[in-house]
C-alpha cells in the first residue's frame, strides 16, 4: 500500500525509482522541468533519449510515455511523457489523463515501487492548474495501492492548489 506525498521542491532531488519528465515529442530536452532533469541527469540521458525510436522526429506522441535510464539522477528510470499544449490540443483532458496513466503503467511494468511527477503541462503548455491537478490526483488515487507517489511542485501557488485539492478528494 503506497501513499501520495505532495511536496514543494525540485523533482531532480527525488529519491524514487522513477522520475517523470514533462517532455516534448522530440525528447531532446527543453526548458522547465525537462531542462532541469537533463541538466541533473547529465548527457547520458540525452544519449538514451536519442536511442528511442522516432517517426518524423516524434519519439513520444502527446499522451504517451517512454522510459529510459536516469543518468546521474538518484532514480533508476526517467519516464518521459508529453502533456497537451492547452490552447492547441483538440482533446487536452484526454491527453493529460493518458500522460499520467501511461507513466504509471510504464512504472509498474518496470517493477517501480515509487514514482515522482511534476505538474505536467502546467508550465509552458499552459494547462489551467486546478483542472490539471484534479486529473493528476484522481488518477494517482487509482494507483496508490501499488506505488508510493510523489508530486513535486515548483512554486507555492501550485503547491497550495495540490494540497487543497488533495484534502477535498480524500475528504479530510
Ligand atoms: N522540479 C519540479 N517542477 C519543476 C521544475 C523542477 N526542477 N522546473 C519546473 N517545474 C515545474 C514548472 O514550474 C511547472 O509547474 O514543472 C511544471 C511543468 O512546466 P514545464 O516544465 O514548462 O512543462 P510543460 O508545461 O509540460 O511544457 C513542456 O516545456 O520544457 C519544455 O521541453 C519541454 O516542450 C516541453 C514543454
Amino acid at each position: 500500500m503506497g501513499q501520495i506525498h505532495i511536496l514543494k521542491g525540485d523533482i531532480t532531488t527525488a529519491k524514487v525509482d522513477a522520475i517523470v519528465n514533462a517532455a516534448n515529442s522530440r525528447m531532446l530536452g527543453g526548458g522547465g522541468v525537462d531542462g532541469a532533469i537533463h541538466r541533473a541527469a547529465g548527457p547520458k540521458l540525452l544519449a538514451e533519449c536519442q536511442k528511442v525510436a522516432q517517426v518524423n522526429c516524434v519519439r513520444c506522441p502527446t499522451g504517451e510515455a517512454r522510459i529510459t535510464t536516469a543518468g546521474n539522477l538518484h532514480a533508476n528510470y526517467v519516464i518521459h511523457t508529453v502533456g497537451p499544449i492547452y490552447n492547441v490540443d483538440k482533446a487536452p483532458r484526454e491527453h493529460l489523463k493518458n500522460a499520467y496513466e501511461n507513466s504509471f503503467k510504464l512504472a509498474l511494468e518496470h517493477d517501480c515501487k515509487s514514482i515522482a511527477f511534476p505538474a505536467i503541462s502546467c508550465g509552458v503548455y499552459m494547462y489551467p492548474h486546478q483542472e490539471a491537478c484534479e486529473i493528476a490526483l484522481s488518477i494517482a488515487l487509482e494507483y496508490v495501492n501499488r506505488l508510493d507517489i510523489y508530486f513535486y511542485l515548483f512554486d507555492e501557488p501550485l503547491f497550495d492548489v495540490y494540497e487543497k485539492t488533495y484534502q477535498q478528494l480524500v475528504g479530510q
